[in-house]
């Protein structure tokens, strides 16, 4: 008699504990800055996360639609690249469409989406094992951004880290490289990584990616304030700044920004910090990568490149890395 083995598969939370980030003293600092910045991270509060996944669905936003449609295109070569067995290391855990599908068809020896927000990483990952209940699923509450240890049911297993969307494009080149190195130590030295590339192309069309006419990404920019003011009792006047959105085309780096429209002074818990007319805060580095740079780039983060698919248009590329 033969015995079903993958009918019902594991789940377990593996809490490393992340040190949870002093907001306010980041915000503080950023803002104290000269230029002024702010991290891409405060988009990302509950309207934050919403307004991304409109932006995801905007006519002119093509990176989620193209990346979604080449794993539509070459989901058998992907697999095949892949391989029987793997334990799949999502990095983050928003969005989980195209690991679903990844998933579906690789069938996977184990799953282990990793995220520093431990109750949403929780939510996500318990709802995605009761749609695949044969998959073992090992939530990691860690931060990915430095090195961590792989739960203890998938070592020795083929590793394959995972981190699509461009999201590696927040980092500007030196931090890629030093998050890839990292990666490189967590997933071990024979691990893979697939990873989501926005290429270098016509900057209208880059531009118009984050001008939408809805105005939905402007809204996104904004609510970083919006956050700021519920999260730290600060009293920014939203009306009072303006989305900025270029296109950097000798970095090839999109670049946020929020722009104040008149003299103004805002208050964090007691500290004032003024704005001249038309300064900005910088809010967002999205880097794009031609194949072949950031083919050398991986290769200065310790991996080699095993394929890599891109759509016609050339717009979005995803790479299959190995360590080497
Ligand atoms: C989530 C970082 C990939 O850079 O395109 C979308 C975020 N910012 N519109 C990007 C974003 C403005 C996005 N990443």
């Amino acid at each position: 008699m033969t015995v079903e083995r993958r009918n019902q598969g594991r789940f377990e939370f593996f809490d490393l504990k992340p040190k949870a980030a002093d907001m306010r003293e980041e915000v503080l600092a950023g803002l104290g800055a000269s230029p002024k910045t702010l991290s891409p991270k405060y988009f990302y509060d509950e309207t934050g996360s919403e307004l991304f996944e409109r932006i995801t669905r905007l006519p002119e936003y093509y990176l989620t639609r193209t990346e979604m449609a080449l794993f539509d295109a070459y989901l058998e070569q992907i697999a095949a690249a892949l391989g029987d067995g793997v334990c799949l290391v999502e990095y983050g855990a928003g969005a989980t469409l195209k690991i679903r599908k990844l998933l579906e068809r690789l069938r996977p020896a184990a799953y282990v989406p990793v995220d520093i927000s431990g109750d949403h990483l929780e939510a996500q990952s318990r709802e995605l094992h009761a749609d695949f209940p044969w998959l073992d699923v090992f939530p990691t509450c860690a931060d990915f951004t430095a090195p961590f240890p792989l739960p203890e049911p998938v070592t020795g297993l083929p590793i394959v880290g995972f981190f699509p969307g461009s999201s590696i494009g927040n980092f500007d080149p030196a931090g890629a490289e030093r998050f890839l190195r990292n990666v490189h130590q967590t997933l071990g030295p024979r691990g893979r990584l697939l990873v989501g590339i926005d290429r270098r192309k016509d900057p209208a069309v880059i531009e118009a990616a984050y001008n939408d006419a809805q105005g939905v990404t402007a809204a996104f920019n904004l609510n970083a304030l919006e956050h700021i003011n519920a999260r730290l009792g600060a009293d920014f006047d939203v009306g009072g700044f303006r989305h900025e959105a270029r296109y950097d085309a000798e970095l090839g780096c999109l670049q946020m920004f929020l722009r104040s429209t008149r003299a103004q002074t805002v208050h964090i818990g007691g500290v004032a910090i003024d704005f001249a007319a038309d300064e900005r805060i910088h809010t967002e580095n999205s880097f794009k990568y031609h194949p072949e740079e950031f083919e050398a780039l991986a290769g200065r983060g310790g991996f080699g490149v095993d394929t890599w698919w891109t759509d016609e248009a050339a717009r979005f590329a995803l790479f299959l890395l190995r360590g080497r």
